[in-house]
């Protein structure tokens, strides 16, 4: 079964852990070290005829780095007895912090990216950016800019194309 077809079975579980723990992206900088990130926002459908998984990440994120310098990334969907791991990755910078030493996440690099697979995930999506562009702060609403940029730290919206789901739901 393709992507496309199989990704309605896979939604579901998705949405309900972002709102609850949020989802674990997953990079890997140019220097080969991988690093996890909290996240509370994303988008998954079909844009251009392909499955994308839309993320948003402010500029200040080490993992923004680790997104511009490889062009890839995972999702991780954790499980319940993740929660932990999920406030550590969502509160320290892998600047500062090897975040799978912090949390004892395992991980392996993912068959089509080399971004991080955390071991006993149920869901892991591969991606690969097909698309970035910055959120453009004079085109929203300016109470929404107020309350979400007030140190006028914009986001990037990255759409990365699924490229593999594994999946145990
Ligand atoms: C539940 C939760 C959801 C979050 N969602 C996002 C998000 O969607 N985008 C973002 O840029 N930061 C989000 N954050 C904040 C980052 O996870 C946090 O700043 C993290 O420390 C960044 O790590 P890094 O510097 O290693 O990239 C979220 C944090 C939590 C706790």
């Amino acid at each position: 079964m393709s992507i496309l077809e199989d990704l309605d079975r896979y939604i579901p579980a998705t949405y309900n852990t972002m709102k609850k723990t949020g989802l674990l992206l997953g990079s890997t900088g140019s220097n080969g070290k991988s690093n996890l990130m909290t996240i509370g926002w994303g988008l998954i459908g079909i844009i251009w005829a392909k499955p994308i998984f839309l993320t948003a990440v402010r500029i200040s994120r080490y993992t923004h780095k680790l997104l511009e310098e490889s062009g890839e990334f995972t999702v991780n969907v954790p499980t319940e007895d993740m929660g932990e791991a999920c406030k550590i990755c969502g509160t320290t910078s892998g600047r500062e912090v090897d975040k799978f030493d912090k949390t004892g996440l395992n991980w392996k690099r993912g068959e089509f990216v080399k971004a991080p697979i955390v071991e006993g995930c149920p869901i892991v999506y591969e991606c690969k950016i097909l698309y970035k562009d910055s959120v453009k702060l004079q085109t929203l609403p300016e109470d929404l800019v107020e309350n979400i940029y007030p140190r006028r730290d914009w986001h990037i919206l990255y759409y990365g194309e699924i490229l593999k789901i594994h999946g145990k739901v």
